[in-house]
Parts: structure tokens; C-alpha cells; sequence
């Protein structure tokens, strides 16, 4: 049993770390920037209780000089929030403070009605003071590591005249169930297409971006500027901002990977799998190349992520014809070879380039192992190929810190796509995953750039030793020359065995 002066002395250390009003302030303006602009601010912070303010001032007043009625309905929102906020002793909240998944509350508001009942016209004091009754039900359900949906009360008072108030309905979920059990969830939900949209919004902006494409060397995508849409295009120029590489980096994956796909697909590949396929339209840009008609593509994601695939390909009529199958799935709870072998049409006597861009580094080493091993048994059963990104173990952990790159990681984690995998030696460990022969390229060598940063982030391509006998795969005669794999790099396979003319061919990867 905690003793009154011990929670007294908990609560001056999380106020001083956490919940004092100039820290409050500052960070919800930096999370929200219109805040600052407002002058909004946090006035007072107890147990179960928040006082802010709203100036009247010129950017918060309309025609009338008095508050517009939805700046009043922001400020319930942060008041109430707040007023939660303190009764979780040390815990960080999802968007305010800097946290990891693993450990920080998700809060967010469900539902407010507002009254109105004078106008604003002087600095406005909102007031959230929850009851003791109610403050013990909010933390014996949090401890218990259960959701809970709060209705509360935030009054405002402006002149000292009661002007409005508010009906508010928050959400508040522990750690515990928004990351183990986390697909499910809005917010997780919410992160997984966030980052989907960003790589198009990067893929989008290259595309206006004349000077990156010549550097990269690969062709501008027509389509992902429109797929990533508004919040792909903004997220894109956020993340640009703090990390102005990010761009370059993602163009140069682009390139290296069309480059892999377009040769793999002259020599024979006749399935592309895509995991974690997000909003790609990869296989739309390959419609010209050689061969295309017979290749299949396979688009693998989580459930929602597919159907806001679906959404945004609708909005795309003049969509090339591509022969293309989505299917559902979770690579931490489902398994990839049943999905594939028995959800859909996939055959094992096809020669098969997997894809897997973009995601190692938000499985961990355990998750990523598995994914990667039944890969693995895959591409030796099709005698196909491994394409895969990694970033290196160095800088996930931080002890390299390449400018802009705290920022970057520190943004991806309010959005709840957390780097939290990096390999420093990409060849070493496919090995132990049950690949042979593995080459890597660091986005620097393959762009011929000297910004250290480049060298941070490789490409791989890999094959795998003779099929697992576990998998029938009946044999095709027209790849037994792939029998070599096993000893022969990988990428002179892929990539230098070729004479084209094709434009993109001349970026000479290697
Ligand atoms: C950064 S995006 C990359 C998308 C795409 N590969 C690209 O480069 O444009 C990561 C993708 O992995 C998917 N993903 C994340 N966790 C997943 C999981 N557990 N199972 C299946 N897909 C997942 C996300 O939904 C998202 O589409």
C-alpha cells in the first residue's frame, strides 16, 4: 500500500517530468502547430484536473471579435485531454511525449457535443476537473490494462460568463493492448497506411523532382503523386524536412528494385510477390516491359491497408491491365506459405521474384527471421529471387547519428511506425535465414554519392539453396539453368547479363 506522502511525492516528480503547464504548453504547440499560433496555453495542471486559456486575439476571432465556436471545441479537446493525462503517474501519451510504442498510452478523443451559450469576447479559461469517484475508476481500469471510453465535462468561462459547455467522450487505451494485439487497432491501423502514403508521397515528389530522377536514375512514377494524395504529400514534405536524404534514399530503392524487377522479368520471372505491398503501383510501370502478360502479381498487406489500396486504385481508370491478386494478411499471426499456397493461385513451378521493401525495420530481428525463413523456402521451391531493404543496425540503435536522422526516427514513432530493426551486415544475416548467395549495395555505392548518410541503407538480392523437401515442387525444365544459383551471386545474375536500350538500364547499378 502506497502511502499518502508517497503519492504526494510521485505526483511533484510527474508534474515536474511530464505535466507541468510550460512543458504541456510547449509540446502540445509543437504537435499542434496551430496552437502556438492561437496562443493557446496551458495555465494549470492537478491530479485529475486541467485549466488552459485561449487569448482573444486577432487569428482566434471572427467577424465579431469573438472566439470562432470551433477554437473553443480545440481547447475542450486538449483541456479534457490533459485532465486525463495527469492521472496516469509516468505514463507518456501517444503524440505528446516523445515515447516508444511499447510504452506510451493512446488517448484521443471519440465524440463532444458543445454548447454555446454567449459569445467569447474575452480570453477564454476552459476548466476540466475530473471527480474523485471517477479519477479512481479511470486508473483501476488503466491499471488493469483495459480500453476505456471517459465522458467528461469541460466548462468555459470568459469575463467571468459561463460562454459554453462541453460533453466530451475519450478514448484511452494502456501500452500494453495498443502494440501485442495491435493491427486491429484504429490508431495502428491509422500508422500502417500513414507509412504507406508517405513512400508515395516520396515516389510523388520525385516525380516534379527532374534532378533526383537524373541522379537515380530511374524514371518518375506518373502515379504516385495521386495514390499518396494530400496526407502523403504532406507527410512527405514533414519527413523531407527534418531528414532532407529520405527522398533520395527512397528513389534510389525505387531504382535499384525496377532495375531488379524489369531484368528479372526479361529472364523468366513469372510471379512478383509483394509483401507489405502498401500503395506500389510498381507493377503498373512494368506494363511495357518484355514478357508482362504471362507474369502474375501478388499484393500482400494487412486487411486495411488493401482496402485503402482498393480506394485509391479506383480513383486510377486509365490503370494499365495487370494480371493481380490481393490477399489478406498479418505477417506477425498468419503464416506467408498458407496464405499464398492455399488463399490464392500461387504456383510453386513458377520462377518468383519476392519483394520485401520497405518493412524489416518495423519487424523485430524475431519476426523479421520468421518472415524471412518461409520467404526463403519459397524462392528455393520457384528457384526465384529475394529483394529486401535494410537499414543498418547502427543507426537504429543510435550509435551513429547521422544529421537529421533522431528527427526522422522521432517522427516515424509519433506515427507509430517505430524503427526498431537495422542490420549492419544485410549478407550475413539472409545467410542465417536460409539464403546462399546474397549481394548487397548501400543507396550510396548505387547512387555514386559520397553523403556517408547513403551508406546507412542497403538493397539485397538473394536466392536460396535447392528446395526443402517439405515443398513438392514439380520440376520445369525451362529454369533449370537456375540450378547455379546456389553458387553464383545473385546480382550478376540479375543484372549484368543484359544488353538493352532501355534508359533505366543506364544507371548501371553496380
Ligand atoms: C512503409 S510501407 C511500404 C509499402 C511498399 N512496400 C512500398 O515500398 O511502397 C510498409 C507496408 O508494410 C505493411 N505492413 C506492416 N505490418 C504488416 C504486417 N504485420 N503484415 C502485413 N503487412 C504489414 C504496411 O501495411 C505497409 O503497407
Amino acid at each position: 500500500m502506497i502511502s499518502q506522502d508517497e503519492k504526494t511525492m510521485k505526483w511533484q516528480e510527474d508534474y515536474k517530468t511530464r505535466m507541468n503547464p510550460v512543458l504541456l504548453t510547449k509540446l502540445l504547440r509543437t504537435a499542434v502547430p496551430v496552437l502556438e499560433h492561437l496562443e493557446w496555453a496551458v495555465e494549470a495542471v492537478e491530479k485529475g484536473t486541467c485549466v488552459t486559456i485561449l487569448p482573444l486575439n486577432h487569428q482566434g476571432t471572427n467577424q465579431h471579435g469573438t472566439h470562432q465556436a470551433a477554437l473553443i471545441s480545440m481547447s475542450a479537446d486538449y483541456t479534457g485531454g490533459i485532465a486525463i493525462s495527469s492521472l496516469l503517474c509516468g505514463v507518456p501519451i501517444g503524440g505528446v511525449h516523445r515515447s516508444r510504442q511499447s510504452e506510451r498510452a493512446v488517448l484521443w478523443l471519440a465524440s463532444m457535443q458543445v454548447k454555446y451559450l454567449a459569445p467569447s469576447c474575452g480570453d477564454l479559461i476552459a476548466v476540466c476537473d475530473i471527480d474523485g469517484e471517477q479519477q479512481d475508476q479511470i486508473r483501476r481500469r488503466y491499471d488493469q490494462g483495459r480500453r476505456n471510453l471517459i465522458a467528461l465535462e469541460v466548462g468555459f468561462h470568459a469575463n467571468a460568463e459561463k460562454v459554453a459547455i462541453a460533453k466530451m467522450t475519450y478514448y484511452l487505451q494502456p501500452p500494453a493492448t495498443s502494440v501485442g494485439k495491435g493491427t486491429s487497432t484504429t490508431l495502428v491501423t491509422h500508422g500502417r497506411k500513414t507509412s504507406a502514403r508517405l513512400i508515395a508521397g516520396l515516389r510523388g515528389r520525385h516525380a516534379q523532382d527532374t534532378q533526383a530522377s537524373i541522379q537515380s536514375g530511374v524514371l518518375p512514377c506518373p502515379y504516385s503523386e495521386r495514390v499518396a494524395g494530400v496526407h502523403g504529400r504532406l507527410l512527405a514534405e514533414k519527413l523531407s524536412a527534418s531528414f532532407p536524404q529520405l527522398g533520395v534514399m527512397v528513389n534510389a530503392r525505387t531504382a535499384h528494385l525496377d532495375f531488379v524487377l524489369k531484368k528479372g522479368l526479361r529472364e523468366g520471372i513469372k510471379q512478383v510477390v509483394f509483401c507489405g505491398v502498401g500503395l506500389d503501383m510498381r507493377m503498373f510501370r512494368m506494363s511495357g516491359v518484355q514478357a508482362q502478360e504471362e507474369v502474375k502479381y501478388y499484393e500482400l498487406d494487412l486487411p486495411p491497408m488493401l482496402s485503402e489500396r482498393s480506394r485509391a486504385l479506383r480513383e486510377f481508370p486509365e490503370l494499365p491491365v495487370v494480371d493481380r491478386q490481393m490477399i489478406e494478411i498479418d505477417f506477425l499471426r498468419q503464416d506467408l506459405q498458407d496464405r499464398l499456397l492455399t488463399g490464392s493461385d500461387f504456383k510453386l513451378n513458377r520462377k518468383t521474384l519476392f519483394i520485401l521493401e520497405g518493412c524489416s525495420m518495423y519487424f523485430d530481428e524475431q519476426q523479421n527471421r520468421c518472415l524471412l525463413e518461409r520467404i526463403g523456402q519459397l524462392v528455393a521451391a520457384t528457384q526465384g529471387q529475394l529483394w529486401c531493404d535494410f537499414v543498418s543496425e547502427r543507426v537504429v540503435r543510435g550509435r551513429v547519428v547521422p544529421p537529421g536522422v533522431r528527427e526522422f526516427f522521432q517522427e516515424m514513432q509519433e506515427m507509430g511506425e517505430e524503427f526498431v530493426f537495422g542490420k549492419d551486415e544485410p549478407e550475413t544475416y539472409l545467410q542465417e535465414c536460409g539464403f546462399s548467395a546474397v549481394e548487397a549495395i548501400t543507396a550510396g555505392r548505387f547512387l555514386s554519392s559520397d553523403d556517408w548518410v547513403m551508406d546507412e541503407y542497403s538493397f539485397v538480392v538473394a536466392t536460396a539453396p535447392s528446395p526443402p523437401r517439405r515443398l513438392a515442387v514439380p520440376r520445369d525444365e525451362r529454369y533449370a539453368r537456375c540450378d547455379s544459383y546456389a553458387s553464383t551471386p545473385a546480382i550478376p545474375l540479375l543484372l549484368s547479363e543484359h544488353s538493352s536500350s532501355d534508359p533505366e538500364d543506364r544507371c548501371s547499378p553496380f
